[in-house]
């Protein structure tokens, strides 16, 4: 079973998806570092010389191209599943996991590269309920029992 991670900036998709990914040997993939590496710059780079609508499709084209038969653990971009119907694609990719943070982290969250952070409280609320679509739900606060929570979903 794929698993694809959901949830706002910082709230730990890459962390906890990468060590998924290892334990379960699967392959890892993290929608951000795929474009990246695909236009060669930086995401706060790519907002300021295209736009966000650029942004989107090329996440949306990732989602859609991604085989579910390739065994995977996806870490998506914070407004990934919010845009058009994602979170549709992703319910028949895979596990949908919502990793909620916890409300005192926000503040704590890296900003650099992250150009749409200043919209933070606005996009909170306005992405809770496409989010509320997950399959599961989880509040990260340790990794360990995260990824545990995963597993046990998993089986
Ligand atoms: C975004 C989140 C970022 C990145 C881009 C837009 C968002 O990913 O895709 O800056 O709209 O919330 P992270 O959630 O990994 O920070």
């Amino acid at each position: 079973m794929n698993v694809v991670l959901i949830g706002f900036m910082g709230s730990g998709k890459t962390t906890i998806g990468q060590r998924l990914a290892k334990e379960l040997k699967y392959v890892f993939i993290d929608t951000d570092a795929v474009i990246e590496k695909k236009l060669n710059m930086p995401i706060s780079k790519i907002f300021h010389c295209f736009d966000e609508y650029f942004f989107r499709r090329l996440e949306r084209k990732i989602l859609i191209d991604t085989n579910p038969k390739k065994h995977f653990v996806m870490a998506s971009g914070g407004g990934m599943p919010c845009f058009k119907n994602n979170i549709d694609i992703m319910k028949t990719k895979g596990l949908v996991v919502y990793l909620k943070v916890p409300k005192w982290r926000i503040s704590k969250i890296d900003k650099t590269n992250r150009p749409l952070f200043k919209k933070a409280k606005v996009l909170i609320n306005k992405r809770k309920y496409c989010y509320a679509k997950a399959d599961i739900v989880i509040e990260n606060y340790k990794i360990d029992t995260t990824l545990k929570k995963i597993k046990q979903t998993m089986r």
